[in-house]
């Protein structure tokens, strides 16, 4: 690696966007940039070479520049914002100082997890009663499965008062499965084909991955468990999509009420706030630790995105059985 390649490192992109005569607008988490179609291309070519082994005459070439001109346009990206340079990353942030940081970005974050076409699609009228009860059997098994991971959390947390914290949060949480229950038997289904259906890969995935976190850091897990507080605080983005269900797609009041019920019941606990204060507890973190956590953050709105993806793939499909059936040798 370089000395240039040490120095940069390109920031995380939301969204390019296409604007007039060939230009693109790209969406950082604190502001958006715009680049005309040529330079685009040159800042993806130097965001993949900058964490690569490949050396600099390697990015010239691709670039068409002259050697000597690189240094000179790394800054200019640098000024954009598009680039940060490595030597100005404080080597440790407290823990106070990381929420911040994180709350930065967690706009973006839900952004991006919520982005997946499934909800303009369900938004719109395109969606369907099958697909709204997918999504509810499958925070069915999410929610029950919490019952995997937080306890695990607790188990994972070393200091006392953060350990506290997860068990408190553990307590609140740990039935909360029921209010899904009660939905979808609003909607027709008895209590054991519920309870013995089989949860898809991602939502199993999305649970292990928790546990991983847990088992990692426990302000890994504890970003990721933020992150999916993040997107129940504010009335205003869920109602929307409850109201639509029932206006659209036929979904009786009584499944929306526990629904509603429940989230409501998470504002009051006020779990957003919990992050803040596991962090208020942690007096100093790491560059490379703080980096690792909000990876996990970020890993984390990737399954939320891929756990969508899988829901609306599955439950579109009219021959797949809802809820999913265990594996039955008569059956199957
Ligand atoms: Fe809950």
């Amino acid at each position: 690696m370089t000395s240039l390649q040490s120095q940069y490192r390109a920031r995380r992109v939301y969204e390019v966007t296409p604007v007039a005569s060939g230009a693109v607008a790209l969406r950082l988490s604190d502001q958006v940039v715009e680049l005309g179609k040529k330079e685009y291309d040159w800042f993806t070519k130097a965001a993949a070479w900058l964490p690569s082994v490949r050396g600099v005459a390697d990015l010239c070439r691709e670039l068409e520049m002259d050697e000597a001109k690189l240094p000179r346009f790394l800054t200019a990206l640098e000024k954009t914002g598009l680039l940060y340079r490595t030597d100005k990353v404080p080597e440790s942030v407290t823990g106070i100082e990381f929420h911040a940081r994180f709350n930065a970005v967690l706009n973006s974050w839900l952004t991006e997890a919520f982005a997946h076409p499934f909800w303009d699609r369900m938004m719109s009228g395109r969606g369907s009663k099958r697909l709204f009860t997918g999504w509810l059997i499958e925070l069915y098994h999410y929610t029950k499965n919490a019952n995997r991971h937080m306890p695990l959390s607790c188990a994972s947390a070393h200091e006392k008062q953060i350990k506290l914290l997860r068990a408190k949060h553990y307590a609140e949480e740990w039935n909360h499965y029921h209010y899904f229950m009660k939905a979808l038997k609003a909607l027709g289904f008895t209590e054991p084909q519920i309870a013995d259906s089989v949860p898809l890969p991602m939502s199993l995935a999305l649970s292990n991955f928790m546990r991983q976190a847990a088992r990692q850091d426990i302000l890994a897990y504890s970003i990721c468990s933020a992150v999916l507080e993040g997107t129940t605080v504010d009335r205003r983005t869920y109602n929307p999509y409850y109201e639509k269900a029932v206006e659209i797609y036929g979904v009786p009041k009584e499944a929306v009420a526990p629904i509603y019920a429940h989230l409501d019941l998470d504002i009051q606990y006020q779990h957003s706030d919990l992050f803040l204060d596991i962090l208020k507890h942690v007096d100093t973190i790491s560059a490379e630790r703080a980096s690792v956590i909000l990876d996990y953050g970020h890993q984390l709105v990737e399954h939320i995105w891929m756990w969508t993806e899988n829901i609306e793939k599955y439950y579109d499909k009219e021959s797949n059985p809802v809820p999913r059936r265990p594996f039955n040798l008569n059956l199957d």
